[in-house]
């Protein structure tokens, strides 16, 4: 199904007041007339400057995570209610940065999608599997147990939520799944989803891991990838442009 690619933009755990002013001004003035869409997923503490920063464009804003809790006594996390207060419109959930550092169960991510769901906020669910689960030929149940997580657990909301396929091997690494490499998983994602949802079609499955200006038309070309979660290139705003550019509008 032919529809607006997503460039989402994960800036991690980088930026300052400084550096965000010079890079979402840089953004805001060179996506003008750009055929996708564009956010950019940026630090909870960055969140009212580059609300500001964004106002009056289509760029869109994102956060890294979100809790899985509505509000009380949790420590350090932030809620989604409080991230729709920033005009937030997409919350990273289930990065592998966040499954390996903060322990995050397939259950967990799944809690913190619905929770996104249910105020407004679409979730993208990052799935992926390790290298040693690639060269055991384990891609395959690795990633689909991870969706298979998502799916029970948001039902008939599923078809409202994005994918992200990212190999946790091609993530700041430099080595970026093939084209055909990454097609493959995201058609098996697909598929998936097709058996829970009839409105597959309508799911945004992004690719991320260590796009770049130069390898993402490729990456963008294929049927069944919809648009990229970009790490480090989204730090550059030319690299970051050059990627909104070879996205296909509708
Ligand atoms: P990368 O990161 O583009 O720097 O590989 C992608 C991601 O982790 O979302």
């Amino acid at each position: 199904m032919n529809k607006q690619q997503l460039i989402a933009g994960n800036w991690k755990m980088n930026g300052s007041l400084e550096a965000n002013d010079a890079l979402v001004r840089a953004l805001v003035a060179g996506m003008a007339g750009a055929q996708c869409t564009a956010a950019v997923c940026v630090p909870a503490a960055y969140l009212a400057q580059v609300q500001m920063l964004k106002s009056g464009s289509a760029l869109e804003l994102g956060a890294q995570d979100v809790s899985q809790h509505v509000q009380g006594a949790y420590t350090g996390e932030v809620s989604a209610p409080m991230l729709r207060e920033f005009g937030v419109r997409y919350a990273i959930v289930g990065h592998s940065e966040r499954r390996q550092y903060h322990g995050e169960t397939d259950a967990l991510v799944a809690e913190k999608a619905k929770t996104a769901l249910a105020h407004g906020i679409t979730p993208i669910v990052c799935v992926g599997e390790t290298l040693a689960e690639r060269e055991a030929g384990r891609t395959e149940e690795v990633v689909k147990r991870q969706m298979a997580a998502i799916i029970h657990v948001n039902g008939h909301c599923i078809s409202e939520i994005c994918v992200a396929y990212e190999p946790v091997w091609a993530i700041g690494t430099g080595r970026t799944a093939t084209p055909e490499q990454a097609q493959q998983v995201h058609a098996l994602l697909r598929k998936q989803l097709a058996a829970a949802t009839p409105h597959a079609e309508r799911v945004h499955i992004l690719y991320g891991g260590s796009m770049n200006a130069a390898n993402a038309a490729g990456l963008l070309a294929q049927r069944d990838i919809d648009g990229g979660l970009v790490g480090g290139a989204s730090l550059k705003a030319a690299d970051f442009l050059q990627i909104i550019a070879s996205a296909r509008a509708a």
